[in-house]
């Protein structure tokens, strides 16, 4: 009996080294299979149990259920060791520090032109205007002719006109899109057209390609008074309600009597400074009573019906609105710049 329970015993240490040293559940399924499957070493011993001597068979019984209990518990435990191991190993991977401190985002912002664009299309709509646009691709009849800028003027060299064939141009302002809105609608109309404009130019205040707002006003009985009322609301709810506001005559083919309009500068609120070359007064949109001519070109009865229009140029109201000193700041895109608005 001596020499059967160390048998067992061997057996049952081998199987326990196995299983310390198996690496993955398919090397324990081995083990489990060499000692404890249906031909198993300690699945022997059992079967073998019928010839031991009755006396010492409970003994050597209990040894062998013993060593089984033993080795089973053994592949349930390496089951679990390798399991836990397993787990460490994902939780790792998984594992997020949470006293690192976050990334930031960067938010981004408006452009300053379009804030200024929304800015000035908002104190109009909120007068009853509505906003219209047309082509940047224009023809010389709504860019000049129809606007009663006849075929000598100027304004139609080449040297100022980016032509992109004989009748075809990159409208150089935004008064076209008067002709075109008053074909298609009748009065009355409180309109703005906001949009690109080329011109052959370039220097600290002068881009090739800028933006303009126009606008206008078309009704029986329009007077210039109209124009005044509209344009010093504007100023003041642009430059603050403090702006003083001044309409000085001038000339544009379209208009009749035709105004420029300047406003106290924004920088020396009107004590002279260099920003206002010691006027006083910055100019910030030209304006008139709408032409005869133009009328005539859009089929309205200029007897019936009078408006006013004006235009201006979005940079030049951020320029003064943000104190920028050069129009190429803001079409350089240097987020330094940007950031600041
Ligand atoms: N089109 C003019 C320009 O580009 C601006 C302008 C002046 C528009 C007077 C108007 C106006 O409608 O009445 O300089």
């Amino acid at each position: 009996m001596q020499e059967i329970i160390e048998k067992l015993a061997s057996v049952r240490e081998e199987a326990m080294s196995a299983l310390k040293a198996a690496p993955s559940v398919d090397e324990i399924e081995k083990v489990r299979v060499k000692y404890l499957g249906k031909k198993g070493a300690v699945t022997e011993f059992l079967k073998s149990l019928g010839a031991v001597d009755p006396s010492v068979k409970p003994a050597v019984g209990k040894a062998v259920n013993e060593a089984r209990d033993a080795i089973s518990r053994g592949i349930d435990g390496r089951h679990s060791e390798l399991k836990r191991a397993e787990d460490d190993l994902r939780f790792k991977a998984e594992s997020v520090d949470v006293t690192l401190s976050g990334r930031r985002t960067v938010l981004g912002k408006r452009h300053p032109l379009n804030r200024v664009m929304e800015e000035v299309l908002g104190v109009f709509t909120r007068m009853g205007f509505a906003v219209r646009e047309g082509p940047e691709i224009e023809t010389e009849y709504y860019n000049f002719e129809a606007l009663n800028i006849p075929k000598l003027h100027p304004a139609r060299d080449m040297q100022d006109t980016f032509y992109v064939k004989d009748d075809l141009l990159l409208r150089t302002h935004t008064s076209p899109v008067q002709i075109r809105v008053m074909e298609s609608m009748r009065p009355p109309l409180r309109v703005v057209a906001p949009g690109k404009v080329y011109r052959r130019d370039a220097d600290v205040t002068h881009s090739p390609m800028f933006h303009q707002v126009e606008g206008f006003m078309v009704d029986e009985h329009i007077t210039f008074a109209d124009l005044k009322g509209v344009l010093t609301v504007f100023c003041r709810a642009m430059f603050g309600a403090e702006t003083k506001v001044r309409f000085r005559p001038s000339f544009f083919p379209f208009t009749e009597p035709s105004a420029e309009v300047d406003i106290s500068c924004v920088i020396c609120s009107g004590k002279g400074c260099r920003v206002c070359k010691s006027t006083g007064w910055l100019e910030i949109l030209g304006s008139g009573m709408i032409h005869p001519e133009v009328f005539r070109h859009v089929k309205y009865d200029s007897e019936k019906y009078s408006g006013f229009a004006f235009g201006m140029g979005i940079e030049r109201i951020a320029m003064l609105k943000y104190g920028v000193n050069d129009i190429r700041l803001f079409f350089e895109n240097d987020v330094r710049f940007l950031e600041q608005f």
